[in-house]
């Protein structure tokens, strides 16, 4: 049997040599586990006479202390390591960027939707949505365009198939914006005041046209909202949206079949050396239709024209956003090429919002 001594430097040097917690198990159940040394010795401890068991035990208690004691020390030495070097491993610069820059970008279309939106539910306008395979009757007759009218032929309109034999006039893709303005009539009812963008599809392509566009509706039913309400509306959105103080708009009288006066609105801008500014100059440029709701479309949606009447206005988006981010060809927004999106593309970190700030 060893000695008290032997057994203590033992184990001490087992301690010491310990490098984790499961080799410090491993000693401390050597030492002094159920099966243990020094446990086996205490129980021997019985067969003792009582001279020999008291000396014996109140060695072999001071041992059993000892070891338990530079167990614990070596346990919190080995604790205090491994925290050190957690905290070295786990460094952080809190200075760096919380996120590596996306590399994806924001494509324009999508932040003048955002711009617009923000712009628009500041005025207390919703955001209204529809399907873009339309039906006959939501895009043409409820917005007063019946079937001979000519306007259906300078929509350049994309028909959907039919199976043989059905004779139900074709789908259609959505020409315009202004089928939403119907749903949105005969789902909610006046008052009303709603945007939708969205897409809309004509057979059309040069550098100013694609097959697809966008386009934002406007809406706003009322009591007695007029073309004076409609002016000041698209004056204040422009300021917004261009973010400039000073805005000119023309109202040139003009004729859609869903609205009754129509006008279309050209805003002032200057274009010295391919810089365009909005608000100066001498040129005028197109943005949007607009007018005051036709009483056999408010009639078609439901909405009782001697009691209700409002404006409603149609915007291309993309011509919007050639205008203020300076995008010379229509045809790039439709490219997918990935030089003009991180050229013109937005950070998604950027939310527009008018407080602080709509294109960051
Ligand atoms: N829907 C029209 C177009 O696409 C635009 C418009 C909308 C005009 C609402 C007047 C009122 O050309």
């Amino acid at each position: 049997m060893d000695g008290i001594d032997t057994l203590k430097a033992r184990y001490l040097a087992a301690i010491s040599a310990a490098y984790d917690e499961a080799s410090i198990e491993e000693v401390r159940l050597a030492a002094l586990g159920k099966k243990g040394e020094i446990s086996l010795k205490m129980r021997d401890l019985g067969q003792m006479d009582p001279a020999q068991r008291q000396v014996a035990g109140a060695m072999l208690n001071l041992l059993k202390d000892e070891i338990d004691a530079a167990l614990r020390a070596k346990k919190m030495a080995l604790g205090d390591a491994a925290l050190d070097e957690r905290l070295r491993a786990e460094w952080l610069d809190v200075t760096l960027p919380a996120r590596p820059r996306p590399r994806g970008t924001i494509h324009p279309v999508s932040q003048v939707m955002e711009e617009l939106t923000a712009i628009f539910a500041d005025m207390g306008f919703a955001v209204a949505e529809g399907p873009q395979v339309e039906s006959d009757w939501y895009n043409f007759d409820a917005l007063n365009i019946p079937p001979e009218h000519p306007a259906r032929q300078e929509h350049d309109t994309f028909f959907m198939h039919r199976a043989p034999g059905d004779t139900r006039p074709p789908h259609v893709l959505r020409t315009h914006t202004s089928p939403v303005q119907i749903r949105a009539l005969m789902a909610q009812g006046a008052p009303i005041r709603v945007i939708a963008p969205g897409r809309v599809y004509r057979m059309d392509m040069d550098q100013t046209h694609t097959p697809m566009f966008h386009q934002v509706e406007g809406l706003a039913i009322d009591r007695t909202i007029s073309m004076a309400n409609l002016k000041w509306v698209l004056e204040e959105f422009c300021r917004a949206y261009f973010e400039v103080d000073k805005v000119e708009l023309r109202f040139r009288a003009s004729h859609f079949p869903f609205t009754e006066p129509s006008a279309e609105v050209d805003i002032r801008y200057s274009n010295v050396g391919g810089q365009l500014r909005i608000g100066e100059g001498d040129n005028w440029m197109e943005i949007l239709g607009s007018g005051m709701v036709h009483p056999k479309v408010l009639k078609a949606a439901g909405v009782d024209p001697d009691q209700w009447q409002g404006f409603a206005f149609g915007m291309g988006i993309d011509r919007i956003a050639m205008l203020k981010y300076g995008i010379p060809d229509l045809r790039a927004f439709f490219e997918a090429d990935l030089r003009w999106l991180r050229h013109y593309g937005f950070s998604a970190l950027d939310v527009p919002d008018l407080a602080g700030g709509l294109s960051g």
